[in-house]
């Protein structure tokens, strides 16, 4: 029940702010990786919303995760300046190789790919995220060289 202790923790931290979905979201996100589907319910409750619209809401915000995460985070920017300079091309080759889509783990756990929207970047474009690591003018090269670098 250690989840549902600190998702009550943190419902009954914030459930009084002004619009206290958002944060809530981002407070579990931050303890957990991710948004436990086991919170869905309490959040309901507590805000007095249905659970779908709850999760409505964690689908439709790319920062938020319904599963925990890969070992190894790609996230890709999609925004317009990488996009004139190659990214959609890049991110098909990249969801090709891992055979996964947008938000998608490899079945290994090895990585997930995210999209963004810009990674302030954009001179440098396209942009990539590797774990905490921005890589600019990225390319299939590279991207693999930092995966393979600590996986082995
Ligand atoms: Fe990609 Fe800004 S548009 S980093």
């Amino acid at each position: 029940h250690v989840l549902e202790d600190s998702a009550a923790r943190i419902l009954t931290e914030l459930e009084g702010l002004e619009g206290p979905l958002l944060p809530i979201l981002h407070a579990l996100q931050a303890e957990f990786g991710f948004v436990p589907q086991q919170a869905v319910p309490l959040i309901a409750e507590r805000l007095n919303i249905s659970r779908a619209e709850v999760a409505g809401v964690i689908s439709f915000y790319h920062d938020f995760r319904a599963a925990p995460s890969g070992r190894r985070v790609v996230r890709v920017c999609r925004a317009e300046a990488c996009q004139s300079m190659g990214a959609n091309a890049l991110a098909d080759r990249l969801q090709e190789k891992l055979g996964i889509g947008w938000g998608e783990t490899t079945p290994d756990g090895g990585v997930t790919l995210e999209a963004v929207y810009c990674l302030g970047l954009c001179a440098c474009a396209p942009a990539v995220q590797v774990d905490g690591e921005l890589l600019g003018r990225a390319d299939m090269a590279r991207i693999e060289d930092i995966l393979s670098e600590v996986a082995e």
